[in-house]
């Protein structure tokens, strides 16, 4: 990796100025999700073990301005129940009462800084603002992979004052990813899913020069049997985008690249738990049909193409996982996925958006090689896209 990590610099005694993202699930002052938290723990353990003094940075929410009702103190809480170390939370990220309290510090002590956001200049990047940060530390660690997408004063800023290093979830992050995109072992096959082919084109686009298989699932499927001229009946599709897909499906094969798309669909009048459902073949959908999730034979090939790949990126639920019965696919597919990779034969990495919350509900988020808990800044890596907070790391 062209980058330095936490193996590269003594920390002993130093202010070091942590991204982290707090950014996680909070209903009625309790989180509600401490994936994220969780996996920065063994670099906040880390630092202060080695005597450093950890000062926590991070956005929460899109306040505009300060607002008590997006204060990182809930979560500062959560992350000291879940380090099994104090916090303490200071009500302000820079100014005064923000120095005093680093000040104030000793070695192997850990605090949490109120929401960045609280200041326009965080969003802008604000050299003024960025000075303001750095005056706090004298090393600045990126830890918040899933907000590198953004060029903010403490995701991007920071690094061109400040020795900046990779904290080691962003660490495992980048090396998980290295072995999905850039070296991966062939075949090399990719899970598409979610709702609309409007927010993944770039991401179908750049994913096609790369994998063997591309395997396409969720609503936006219905947007590629239609163009195939198959009836969708009453599916989710986005009608505009018909011809875009034909293009997409038309330089896949140019590209000797294979797309997989649903044989057959489970179906029912509407979306509801537990609502009468079919199964029925790819071209025999009603015009009262909705098509919620693939079918056992779609399952079925998915399946036999993993069983034939050595690597698996995986972005996007099969079906409308979130209401049961229309997470099977997802699930089985999921399944089969983590035996693969329990099995030594498949290498398995997932991330983005709903993606986590799928592969939770199937059970196989730890038995998969890495999925990450990055939304946006999955997906812009899987476009192809330099994300500033890593890019600034680079050496
Ligand atoms: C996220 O939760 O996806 C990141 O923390 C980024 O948040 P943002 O989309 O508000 O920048
Ligand atoms: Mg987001």
């Amino acid at each position: 990796m062209s980058f330095k990590t936490l193996d590269h610099v003594d920390v002993k005694g130093k202010r070091i100025l942590v991204r982290v993202d707090l950014n996680v699930p909070v209903e009625n002052g309790v989180v509600t999700d401490s994936t994220r938290i969780e996996r920065i723990a063994p670099a906040l353990r880390e630092l202060a073990d080695r005597d450093a003094k950890v000062i926590l940075l991070s956005h929460f929410g899109r306040p505009k301005g300060r607002d008590p009702q997006q204060s990182l103190k809930p979560v500062a809480f959560e992350v000291a129940h879940v380090i099994k170390r104090p916090v303490k939370f200071v009500d302000d990220c820079i100014g005064e009462a923000a120095e005093k309290a680093v000040a104030a510090m000793k070695q192997g002590d850990i605090i949490c800084l109120e929401n960045t956001r609280f200041y326009p200049g965080e969003e802008k990047n604000d050299p003024a603002f960025v000075a303001a940060l750095a005056k706090l530390g004298d090393i600045w660690v990126n830890d918040a992979f899933s907000a590198a997408h953004r060029a903010h004063a403490s995701t991007e800023g920071l690094g061109h004052l400040l020795p900046a290093y990779a904290g080691r979830s962003l660490q495992a992050e980048l090396e998980a990813f290295e072995k999905v995109l850039d070296k991966p072992q062939r075949p090399l096959a990719a899970i598409v899913g979610g709702a609309k082919i409007s927010t993944k084109l770039d991401l179908l686009g750049h994913l096609l020069q790369k994998v063997d298989v591309l395997i396409i699932g969720g609503a936006m499927a219905n947007t590629f049997l239609m163009a195939q001229g198959r009836k969708v009946g009453k599916s989710l599709v986005e009608k505009d985008l018909a011809a875009t897909a034909s293009k997409i499906m038309h330089d896949a094969i140019a590209a000797k690249r294979e797309i997989v798309l649903p044989v057959d669909a489970v179906v029912a009048e509407k979306l509801e738990a537990n609502v009468a459902t079919r199964v029925v073949d790819i071209d025999k959908v009603g015009d009262n049909d909705m098509i919620l999730d693939i079918g056992p034979r779609s399952v079925a090939y998915a399946i036999s193409v993993l069983a034939r790949s050595k690597t698996l990126v995986w972005n996007g639920p099969f079906g409308a996982f979130e209401t049961q019965p229309f997470d099977t696919g997802t699930i089985e597919v999921a399944e089969a996925a983590a035996e693969l990779t329990a099995a030594g034969k498949l290498t398995t990495v997932a991330g983005g958006g709903d993606t986590v919350a799928a592969l939770n509900v199937a059970g196989v988020v730890d038995r998969f090689t890495y999925v990450s808990t990055a939304g946006g800044a999955f997906l812009e890596w899987l476009e192809g896209k330099a994300l500033p907070g890593v890019e600034v790391l680079k050496t």
